[in-house]
């Protein structure tokens, strides 16, 4: 596979980072991870405009990324995905200085890697059709999880345990609030509301929810940007989890217990043919 790095394409095994690189010293970094749907890109300029917001942020020298259109569109044709289900990864660090806490100087060149792969979408196709069982776990990460840095160890862990315990993802609760899940937003349906966490600096707000928002909006299906409470789970019919290759899929059953007798709801299958339209569209 050719992959991009600092400027140049090459074949990924003769790409060679760092050991200086604040990525790998300090997780000094931001990530983002766009489907292309039968090699077309989706949302890629809402995932390019999260990054530069995250590089503002982060103070990063350089914040302006929209050349990343051309580097995605030339890694597809090289490696001949124009027509696949593909994944493109893309990774900007602070790039490579002595290991030293503060800021290097701003003439330190970021590090930019992107690669891209076929996607089998069947296994997430499955688990939209049939949904998922999802776990709760406390939320130990720090406190700008608007921010998508590389810097995943709590997500890791958490998404090990949804392994361990043969589930499908892991939802971090804080304060007794289920916010979103270790690579996921998180959702609920109570009363036929869509009910989703406010985007602040507790949850990634996801451009998958950003979608899914405006779907449910066009579909008629009222929004409530509020917390999920623990303690009210009993009110919800539905449950879903949001995110680029996952798309919207339900949560059947949630620490064991089944939601919506444990089959896939109305909202959850309404707002996932307003994915396919959407995605129809590109
Ligand atoms: N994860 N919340 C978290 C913590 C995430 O890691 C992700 C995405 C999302 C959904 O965001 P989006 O809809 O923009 O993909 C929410 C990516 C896919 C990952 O880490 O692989």
């Amino acid at each position: 596979m050719i992959a991009f790095f600092n400027g140049q394409y090459l074949p990924r095994e003769e790409i060679f980072v760092s050991p200086d690189d604040r990525g790998f010293l300090f997780a000094d970094g931001l990530y983002e991870v766009v489907l292309c749907v039968q090699g077309k890109p989706f949302c890629l300029q809402e995932h390019i405009e999260r990054l530069e917001r995250g590089a503002v942020q982060l103070h990063f020298p350089v914040s302006e990324f929209m050349w990343l259109h051309k580097v995605v569109a030339e890694l597809l044709q090289k490696n001949q995905l124009e027509n696949s289900d593909a994944v493109v990864y893309m990774q900007i660090t602070r790039g490579a200085a002595p290991r030293n806490h503060p800021f290097p100087s701003t003439e330190t060149p970021l590090t930019t890697y992107v690669f891209v792969r076929p996607f089998d979408q069947t296994p997430a196709e499955e688990a939209r059709e049939r949904g998922i069982a999802a776990i709760t776990v406390a939320d130990q990460r720090w406190a700008r999880c608007d921010l998508k840095t590389i810097g995943l160890m709590a997500n890791i862990l958490a998404n090990q345990q949804a392994v361990e315990a043969g589930v499908g993802e892991a939802i971090f609760v804080r304060d007794g609030v289920l916010l979103e899940g270790s690579h996921s937003n998180f959702a609920g349906v109570r009363n036929g509301t869509l009910v989703t966490f406010p985007a602040c600096h507790r949850i990634l707000d996801g451009v998958t929810r950003q979608q899914t928002l405006a779907i449910a909006s066009s579909l008629g299906i009222p929004v409530a940007l509020e917390p999920v409470f623990a303690n009210d789970l009993g009110s919800y019919d539905e449950f879903m989890v949001l995110a680029t290759t996952m798309k919207v899929t339900p949560i059947i059953r949630l620490d064991g217990r089944d939601i919506g007798g444990g089959v896939p709801g109305e909202v959850v299958r309404r707002l996932q043919k307003g994915f396919l339209a959407l995605e129809a569209r590109l």
